[in-house]
């Protein structure tokens, strides 16, 4: 084998050398209304303008600081207050700040020159584009420094869902929350919405009696004027910055972790997540301390769009997580992850989401090995690769089976498959197995240590693997390998295969049942099948199956309505492609009650593809107003195409 020489070690060197000062996490928070700032040196790297969903200046002008003073109004279905935001030249001749916003109703935009403020802007705002949103531009006099925007959000804003009191579970109160990753930060407040820029920021809030505001930053306890003060002094990318206001309670986990919820699932959340803090330690044993303070979960309403949301200190999950058996907190363990890959060390535009989504399945499986030990680890693996599969064979075209995401993407969207999260992950199995744990893991902590709040590109990962691991091991990996991964189609055939055990007996006993046509031979196996044993077998069950044989399962095992989100999905999967008649009034009250995105997508797309196009466009129609802009949004997208 040859080795590889680093294809830009050179200019990769030079990035690196200026190195970014952290922050002095143990400065004590302040939950008063001033802003307290830890400053991080920015580290000098050149920047190159590489993300094409944004239209913001970034390599002129950067944000250093957002302020938001707001008021959550759920009459009106908007936020509606003023931003102001302090911004650096990096081009000392810039003069103009150039910000990202959809949706926002602009009232004025005033200069500021330190305390001075200056006559009111000309600023302009141009049309609309659907995906992009409107470009806010605004001249700059030379002293200028930071500037107070005073603004409304729409009530269709996609970065929201607000919910009437009959949509949550106590049903008296409404509730509010939001999701900015990948582009929807600018439906909430004007910013540069790029992960290529961090900035800290800050909040004042003001809610109705009864509710409680929840953000991703220090959470803020009620002043004397009913406000409450909100404070992130880490720099984040805006798709970091969240909120959620409802009528929820807080239960501990340990001193620095816990679960905010609605009441009827509160004991539940943190029974079901109460391993968190051991998740924590292994984080940690890998790869450095955590660096955000506390680190907070709340369970939203069903219909979160997605299984989670990895806002700093305060990760945002579905309820389908809170199964009764802890065995789909790999979620959590993933958002958690999030902490290292992705929050600390960011992708510096969404062409590499893998940066963010693959580092963090691989980090979560190695999280769940250290918990639950190898068996587990490799269920997941397997069931993961499956998966992987399955998408690379669906993908619309070849360029979108690269772990770097080609340029023409349409939405950030395309970067969010299976193929950054799973291909991703795969790649530093691929590592991990070439180099060895005892040479890879450090390398891996090396690389979140000396990239800690910065946002980089999958050929900064590249350089620093090779100049780092080149030497000690030259002829581990080679040049081709590499390029297979990251700049090839499909599954590279150096893949890991994941081998389980616990799966072969699933499919001996789906074999030996398929054959003896007795379901006694099944049950004596199956009741003690974890619910990874279950998805296995259901998602494995063979392409022809009676209308006798899904009757005796549904009969036997109660899949239809089952608890377990993950086990009812796959088994209405199974009974959309064969027809299963009895499931499809159950399956109608999940798609009304859950709208997660990973469940749903799926389920509207093969009734599409099997015949149901009409049952389908009637749940949706009326599923569609209680699910999320998000959701609606693909929907709309699945059942049109
Ligand atoms: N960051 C994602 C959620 C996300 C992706 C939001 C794309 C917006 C755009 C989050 O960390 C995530 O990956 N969630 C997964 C869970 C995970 C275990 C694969 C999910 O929602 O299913
Ligand atoms: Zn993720």
């Amino acid at each position: 084998m040859t080795s590889i020489k680093p294809i830009l070690l050179s200019l990769a060197m030079a990035g690196f050398v200026a190195s970014c000062g952290k922050p002095d996490t143990k400065t004590p928070e302040t939950k008063s209304s001033t802003t307290e700032t830890v400053k991080t040196e920015t580290a000098a790297r050149k920047i190159t303008k590489d993300d094409k969903f944004t239209y913001s200046n970034y390599d002129k002008v950067q944000v250093t600081h957002l302020d938001l003073n707001l008021d959550v109004n759920f009459d009106a279905k908007v936020l509606d207050g003023i931003a102001t935001i302090d911004f650096k030249r990096i081009d000392p001749s810039a003069d103009t700040l150039v910000l990202d916003t959809k949706g926002l109703l602009i009232r004025s935009v005033q200069l500021f020159n330190g305390d001075e403020a200056e006559v009111d802007s000309s600023y302009t705002l141009s049309d609309a584009d659907p995906t992009m949103g409107a470009k806010l531009t605004i001249p700059l006099n030379d002293g200028t420094d930071s500037i107070a925007i005073s603004y409304r959000t729409s009530p269709e804003a996609e970065g929201l869902q607000w919910l009437s009191p009959e949509q949550t579970a106590g049903k008296e109160k409404p509730f509010l929350f939001s999701q900015a990753q990948a582009i929807n930060a600018r439906t909430m407040a004007p910013v540069q919405d790029t992960p290529a820029v961090r900035h800290t920021y800050s909040a004042t809030l003001r809610v109705p009696d009864g509710l409680t505001p929840l953000m991703s930053a220090s959470q803020g306890e009620k002043d004397e004027n009913g406000e409450y003060h909100f404070n992130m002094p880490q720099p984040i990318p805006s798709y970091l910055i969240a909120i959620a206001v409802g009528d929820v309670k807080f239960k501990a986990i340990n001193d620095h972790i816990g679960v905010y919820a609605e009441d009827y699932i509160l004991d539940a959340a943190a029974e079901e997540f109460s391993e968190t803090p051991q998740m924590e330690v292994a984080n940690e044993r890998l790869y450095g301390p955590y660096l955000w303070d506390r680190y907070d979960l709340i369970v939203l309403p069903p219909s979160f769009p997605y299984g989670g949301m990895e806002n700093p200190r305060l990760s945002f999950l579905t309820p389908t997580l809170v199964a009764g058996d802890k065995s789909l907190t790999n979620v959590v363990a993933h958002e958690l992850a999030h902490s290292w890959s992705g929050n600390l060390v960011t992708n510096s535009s969404w062409r590499d989401a893998w940066l963010n989504e693959g580092f963090t399945s691989y980090v979560e499986n190695r999280v769940m090995e250290e918990l639950y030990g190898k068996d587990r680890a490799v269920m997941e693996q397997a069931l993961d690769m499956q998966g992987l599969k399955r998408a690379i064979s669906e993908a619309k075209r070849p360029e979108l089976t690269h772990l770097k995401m080609p340029e023409d993407m349409k939405h950030p969207d395309e970067a969010f498959t299976l193929v950054s999260y799973i291909k991703g992950a795969n790649f530093l199995f691929f590592l991990e197995d070439r180099f060895g744990r005892e040479v890879f893991d450090p390398a891996l902590k090396a690389w979140f240590d000396d990239h800690a709040f910065q946002s980089v590109t999958t050929e900064d990962f590249i350089n620093y693997m090779h100049a780092r691991l080149d030497p000690i091991d030259p002829d581990a990996v080679t040049r081709e390998e590499i390029n297979a991964w990251v700049y090839g189609p499909g599954l590279p055939e150096t893949a890991r295969q994941p081998k389980s055990d616990a799966f072969a007996k699933v499919e001996a006993a789906t074999q030996a049942w398929f054959e003896g046509g007795n379901i006694e031979i099944l049950q004596s196996d199956a009741t003690a099948w974890s619910t990874h044993e279950w998805l296995h077998f259901l998602n494995g069950l063979p392409e022809q199956l009676s209308l006798e044989q899904l009757n005796a399962l549904d009969t036997a095992f109660s899949l239809t309505g089952n608890p377990n989100a993950e086990i009812a999905f796959a088994w209405y999967m199974q009974a959309i492609k064969h027809d299963y008649e009895p499931a499809f009034a159950p399956l109608e009250n999940f798609l009304m009650t859950v709208g997660r995105g990973k469940f749903i997508y799926r389920l509207y797309g093969a009734l599409q593809n099997n015949d149901k196009a009409d049952w389908a466009a009637r749940v949706y129609g009326n599923a569609r107003p209680g699910y999320h802009p998000i959701a609606q949004r693909r929907i709309d997208a699945i059942l049109e195409g």
